[in-house]
């Protein structure tokens, strides 16, 4: 056993180390359009910026989850993908892959056909197309979450951790998606050449005159927070115009399937609407008064009818605030500098409360069926916002730059720190390996209380500071010159020395962008708003990574659509205004107050920074109880162009990830540490027999690993060393004990199950055989039966005929006054008993004909009823024409032909009659053949399994549904009540001395059930056939 062969497929297989052979390995590959290499375990990942034919797909999905050593086939995200949803099965523990690189470097794109790989490998849990709607989820989260900047059109604006549950048995139960630090501020103000949230655009462009009328939206241009400026376009272009309008349309699409009505849709647009109109507003200060006014009142009417708040109350909370001072409520006015920081806060909160909410509803539809009993794992991949350096920085690159920071620590203790405390622990050789440990410039940023954040934070707690202030106590406290870089000049910049290189921050804003100022009086307005939504954003906790408590259920639903009337002119005497009004009573409220010459400075404590500190947090505290996996992403070019690699830029990103120490650790340490105890519960069988019980031991552990025909493992005092592939090794061999296992036991199953239905195919020929006999014998008695009686008959009627006649000649000439008594009524025998006289042979007949008299007597028009069943009743019954009925999931009437799931439309079972509907798809056909059989054809994609396959004496099912056991294959025809058995199980209740009318009922049923029936629950929808 060796290394991979494929030398350049695994940059830890290369002969020669060092950053020049690195770069020109990725170099050639990335020539060759190999954008995915391996260094070791770890994929590094090179941004094509093109459209590569063939890389991705359904078929190579399978084929990677199918590849049992990493080193099986070429490098691709599909392997480590597969890689983590077989851990989980094999190694029963949370797994995580955690993607980085720079902006643009392609991670958003990474993680989603990561996603798309684990989910396509799980197995199916029963609930419909979940695998589908976590991937249909992402265009959603990038309109509200993702936004164009200098270096990714698609940047992601925060940090998501996408959580898939599983099953023991590996199926897809579930998903949660967390939000981390939202950049908000993006909201209100975007740097030169960057844009919005792509959905601002979207609504601008997708919208229909009727809804901009509705959301009082006029073009693109008159709007501050998308406009560009400059008399440029917000629109550049007709592509720009298409795809965005194209994104809306999306969204239209999407939103109700992740569980939005169009009562939800019109109050998030209604907001998004608000927002633009708030951040519109325009403030200046009237000389006379030093008062704030409002430029253009209309943008208050707006902005206050979408968020269902009185006008004057939104203006007056932008012009005032509320402050408590010694238990009394004092009202002041702002400044113009609070007044605009007052709008802008407003609209961020709005913004990224509705961030969180949508956030919820995503996962309230992925969420998993707690019902299922049994472990659960986790497979966490993490996507955040890229490391950032532009010409001007500001806090929330600092931000994203030292969470980016966090996580290459954490890189960096997994791959170097944890791996050789722990050479040293076992007494192991340890490998020469340098490597750049950020630790320092991690206690810089984060700690406590010297660290920059936490200044950061003590500076924003006390009154009468300003950036500048700040940066002087920067400059004062920051202690390591070759990690924090002070300006040569007083102005508020300062440089921080990433292991990404030097970034150089412009901290303008940095303590009004911390502080977060929403004030209460403006808090208390969202609260009582009357749109449920807005009412509900504001009413909710916010926990302090920032995100919404909206675990209690949301009120999605609740509310009624607003009606948002048309704003009314409103008449002023001459130089008045709603602003003058609101003044007026500002100040009136004022006067009447106690004055205080000292209002308090009320600082906030939740802070921004604190937000983003707790938030990183539990995104490293969630990581740290999973195994690891990483994908380096690596940006090839800063112009966004296929074919162009910059060595340069390439290699500085190599050099600040620590790329060449990643390898020759790989190269020459053993990145599988396990403890004995969990080596052998691993893999004992592949030297030893399952049922052995061992006490872990390194002796142990030594045959299996001679077993395995390994060389070059190292034992340690308690652990075992092995290098990544000799692991996947051990995986692939004990992959074929277990494979060979299933195998031998699905060939013992598949033999027992032939030899019973083949001793069911013999019973059912003899029990034709004798059906026959004894139809032969009904036939012939019966003839004979039937010419007694036509006999009896005949000797009657001439009896009666003759009496009749006699009475007639003795009676008639003096009696003619009886002539048309009752005595000329036939004798008894014309009306003949419907009670079968004649014994065993009489009910035979009886029942045979009757039975048989349904299949074939029956009007062709109705030859089989429907039966919906709900809660174990029937809830709807319909006749279906025709001898072929096709069911799917359309709302198509019932109309003699064909019947569509529509005639089940009913609102008290909506849900149970959609889920139907998803679940059938493309539906079944079923047939009815010329002899009275039954035939189906499964076209959809999910399983339908017919009820009480397991009964075939009771069900008269056919030998394809048992050979099938009980599910009805994918597009192929197959009988599912076979006339033939039907007729010998008829004779063989018949023969029996005692004849059961139950049982011979019950022959003639047979049911569908659309997902796996659990007898034990009544509520399982179903479909059920009767023939009768
Ligand atoms: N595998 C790929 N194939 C083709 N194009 C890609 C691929 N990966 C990325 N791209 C292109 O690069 C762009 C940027 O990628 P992506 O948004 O994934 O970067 P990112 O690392 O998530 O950046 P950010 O940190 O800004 O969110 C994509 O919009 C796409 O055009
Ligand atoms: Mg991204």
């Amino acid at each position: 056993m060796g290394p991979p062969k494929k030398s350049t497929d695994d940059l830890a297989s290369l002969p020669d180390l060092d950053d020049t052979i690195l770069l020109e390995e990725l170099h050639h590959r990335y020539r060759r359009d190999f954008i995915y290499t391996y260094i070791g375990d770890i994929l590094v990942s090179i941004n094509p910026y093109k459209t590569l034919q063939g890389l991705y797909g359904e078929e190579l999905g399978h084929r990677y989850g199918k590849a049992k050593t990493l080193s099986e086939l070429l490098p691709h995200v599909y392997a480590l993908g597969s890689r983590a949803y077989h851990n989980v099965q094999r190694q029963q523990g949370n797994q995580c892959v955690l993607v980085s690189g720079e902006s643009g470097a392609g991670k958003t794109e990474i993680t989603k056909m990561l996603v798309a790989q684990i989910a396509r490998l799980s197995q199916w849990s029963g609930d419909y197309f979940l695998q589908e709607r976590i991937i249909e989820v992402n265009p959603l989260l990038e309109a509200f979450g993702n936004a164009c900047t200098v270096m990714n059109n698609n940047s992601s604006r925060f940090g998501k951790l996408i959580e898939l549950i599983f099953s023991e048995d590996g199926s897809l139960l579930g998903a949660t998606i967390t939000e981390h630090m939202l950049e908000k501020s993006r909201v209100v103000r975007q740097g030169q050449g960057e844009k919005n949230f792509h959905i601002f655009y979207n609504l601008m462009c997708g919208f229909t005159p009727e809804e901009r009328q509705r959301y009082f939206l006029d073009k693109p241009e008159k709007y501050r927070i998308i406009d560009p400026g400059h008399g440029a376009p917000v629109i550049a272009s007709e592509i720009d115009y298409d795809g965005y309008r194209e994104g809306m349309d999306n969204m239209r699409r999407i939103m109700p399937i992740v569980g939005f009505t169009s009562q939800d849709m019109d109050v998030v647009f209604a907001l998004l609407g608000a927002i633009l109109h708030l951040c519109n507003i325009e403030m200046a200060v009237e000389p006379e008064s030093e008062q704030v006014m409002v430029m253009n009142e209309e943008e208050i009417d707006f902005a206050a009818t979408l968020l269902s708040v009185q006008a004057e109350d939104l203006i007056t909370v932008l012009m005032a605030n509320i402050n408590w001072v010694r238990g009394e409520r004092i009202v002041y006015i702002k400044s113009l500098n609070q007044a605009v920081d007052g709008r802008d806060a407003m609209a961020k909160a709005l913004y990224s409360r509705l961030f969180s909410w949508i956030v919820q509803q995503i996962n309230f539809m992925l969420h998993e069926d707690e019902q299922r009993e049994g472990e659960r794992y986790v497979i966490g991949i993490l996507d955040m916002a890229g490391f950032e350096h532009f010409q001007v920085n500001s806090f929330e690159q600092l931000c994203i730059n030292s969470a980016n920071e966090r996580l290459q620590h954490y890189f960096n203790e997994h791959i170097f720190s944890l791996e050789l405390r722990e050479y040293q622990a076992e007494g192991i050789k340890q490998p020469k390996i340098k490597f750049s440990n950020n630790d320092e410039l991690l206690n810089l940023l984060f700690q406590k209380p010297m660290g920059l954040f936490s200044l950061l934070e003590e500076e924003c707690l006390l009154a009468r500071t300003t950036d500048m202030s700040f940066i002087d106590k920067l400059n004062k406290q920051m202690s390591k010159p070759d990690l924090y870089k002070k300006s040569k000049h007083r102005d508020p910049v300062f440089g921080i020395v990433h292991y990404a290189g030097l970034v150089t921050y412009t901290a303008v804003g940095f303590l009004d962008k911390n502080r977060e100022n929403l004030s209460t009086n403006m808090q208390s307005l969202m609260e009582n708003s009357k749109n449920n939504l807005v009412n509900e954003l504001f009413s909710a906790k916010v926990l302090n990574t920032g995100t919404l408590d909206l675990r209690n259920g949301s009120g999605k639903n609740k509310w009624q659509r607003p009606a948002f009337n048309q704003p009314q002119k409103r008449q002023y005497a001459p130089g008045d205004s709603l602003s003058r009004q609101a003044g007026r009573k500002i100040r009136q409220k004022m006067k009447e107050q106690k004055s205080f010459q000292d209002i308090p400075f009320t600082p906030n404590p939740n802070s921004a920074s604190a937000h983003f500190k707790n938030s990183l947090q539990l995104l490293v505290d969630r990581l740290k109880t999973c195994e690891p996996q990483f994908i380096r992403c690596i940006k090839p070019n800063h112009q966004k162009l296929p074919n162009s690699f910059d060595t340069r830029l390439v290699s500085e990103q190599l050099k600040s990830t620590g790329v060449l120490e990643t390898t020759k650790i790989r190269k020459s340490g053993y990145a599988v540490r396990l403890p004995f105890d969990v080596f052998m519960k691993r893999y004992q069988y592949i030297a030893y027999p399952m049922t052995a019980s061992l006490e872990p031991s390194s002796r142990y552990c030594n045959v299996i690993i001679k077993c395995a025909k390994l060389s070059d493992v190292q034992i340690g005092l308690s652990k075992v060393f092995l290098k990544y592939w000799q692991s996947d090794h051990l995986n692939a061999i004990m992959d074929d004990i277990i494979g060979r296992v299933v195998r031998a036991q699905a060939n013992i199953r598949a033999c027992l199950d032939r030899r019973r239905f083949l001793y069911h195919l013999r019973m059912s020929k003899q029990d034709a055989d004798e059906v026959q006999v004894l139809s032969n014998y009904i036939d012939h008695h019966g003839d004979q039966f039937f010419q007694t009686m036509m006999t009896q008959d005949h000797h009657d009627v001439s009896r009666a005929t003759r009496d009749r006649l006699g009475r007639e000649v003795l009676q008639s000439p003096m009696n003619g006054y009886y002539g048309n008594q009752g005595d000329s009524r036939l004798p008894d025998v014309f009306s003949p008993s419907p009670i079968i006289q004649g014994g065993t042979v009489g009910f035979y007949k009886h029942i045979l004909q009757q039975v048989l008299d349904r299949y074939h007597d029956l009007d062709p028009d109705v030859w089989c009823k429907m039966f919906y069943m709900e809660y174990d009743r029937p809830v709807a019954k319909f006749y279906i024409c025709d001898k072929e009925v096709y069911i799917d999931g359309s709302y198509e009437e019932f109309d003699g032909k064909r019947i569509g799931l529509g005639a089940f439309k009913n609102p008290q079972r909506d849900e149970v009659t959609d889920k139907i509907r998803t679940y059938i798809g493309k539906g079944i056909r079923i047939i009815k053949e010329a002899d009275g059989s039954l035939s189906a054809t499964r076209y959809g994609k999910n399983d339908i399994i017919v009820k009480g396959y397991q009964y075939p004496a009771s069900h008269c099912l056919s030998a394809d549904v048992i050979v099938n056991q009980g599910r009805l294959p994918f597009d192929q025809n197959v009988k599912i009540f076979d006339m033939e058995e039907l007729k010998s199980h008829i004779g063989i209740s018949m023969r029996g001395e005692a004849y059961d009318r139950e049982r011979l009922l019950m022959l003639s049923i047979c049911g569908l059930s659309f997902i796996e029936d659990k007898e034990d629950d009544p509520s399982t929808p179903m479909l059920a056939w009767y023939i009768n």
